[in-house]
């Protein structure tokens, strides 16, 4: 039997407005992802994407439907296995600089998940941490800094840093890297890409830049007013149908990137 890291099953989810009119933010939203594979999720904003993974991360319960996560379904989980899911599975924000505390150093950001989670050694934090930085290529020293003294792109790496350090096997980003520019962005992509192969991790983006999601992804879903009008391999785009999606995609093909050079492929033996 085949389980997949994680698998949607005709999930919805319904908000009820304060007029008593319901917002169906998603519908019957149905995706499969193998481990060790990415998801990349696109669409307008307002069309589901966040609502899709916070349910994702249990920090919402799903109207109908179910989310199964190496074929368990996420919803009915008990106290102890919801503990263990909150360690299989992480996010990384768009705005680090809102998620950290701004009196913490970058040591204390970085293993705070493993004291939540009763699993830092004694006297070993900054070995931890250090190790971590090493990881997601930032140096050892720093982990005396605090966040504002570092740039954007450093931030965004102390959250992956953060984000792995409980040895996770999911990773959702909501627009993380977004407010990066074009080349901080680039060299995150590939550090998750090495990382990714290192330890088969499966990942799940949110991103508005189309560009980014096919260097990064092996599929790619569109969602357009909390349905999923397309699904597509990450390498044949050009395929779209729904006349939202070649809006969407219209952009990089015209400028004539039909080949990415910064896809994935050209990392050898990534696909
Ligand atoms: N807690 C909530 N209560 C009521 N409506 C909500 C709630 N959260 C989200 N919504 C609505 O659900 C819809 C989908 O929102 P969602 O945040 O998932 O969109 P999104 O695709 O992530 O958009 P963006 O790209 O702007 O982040 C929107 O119409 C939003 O207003
Ligand atoms: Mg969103």
């Amino acid at each position: 039997m085949n389980n997949y890291a994680v698998e949607f099953k005709d999930v919805c989810k319904r908000f009820p407005l304060p007029n008593g009119d319901t917002l169906e933010a998603c519908k019957s939203i149905s995706i499969t992802l193998e481990k060790g594979k990415s998801l990349g999720i696109v669409g307008e904003s307002g069309s589901g994407k966040t609502t899709l993974v916070r349910m994702l991360m249990k920090m919402l319960p799903i109207s109908e439907g179910e989310i199964y996560v190496d074929g368990v379904e996420i919803q009915h989980m008990n106290r102890e296995q919801t503990r263990a899911y909150r360690q299989k599975i992480q996010m990384v924000f768009q705005d680090p600089m809102a998620a950290f505390n701004p009196r913490m150093k970058v040591k204390d950001i970085i293993c705070e998940p493993l004291y939540n989670f009763g699993l830092l050694p004694k006297g070993r934090e900054e070995q931890i941490a250090g190790d971590y930085l090493e990881m997601v290529d930032l140096p050892r020293e720093f982990m005396h800094r605090y966040p504002h003294e570092m740039s954007g792109g450093q931030r965004q790496r102390v959250a992956i840093a953060r984000a792995i350090v409980l040895e996770p096997e999911i990773l959702v980003f909501d627009e993380a890297t977004s407010a990066l520019d074009v080349s901080v962005q680039d060299s995150i992509a590939y550090l998750l890409a090495r990382l990714q192969k290192k330890c088969n991790l499966t990942y799940l983006f949110i991103a508005h830049d189309i560009a980014f999601i096919r260097t990064m992804c092996h599929k790619v879903v569109v969602m357009y007013k909390g349905a999923i009008v397309e699904e597509l391999d990450a390498f044949h785009l050009s395929d779209a149908q729904h006349p939202y999606t070649k809006v969407l995609l219209s952009s990089i093909f015209e400028i004539g990137q039909e080949h990415n050079p910064l896809s994935m492929d050209t990392v050898a033996g990534y696909k």
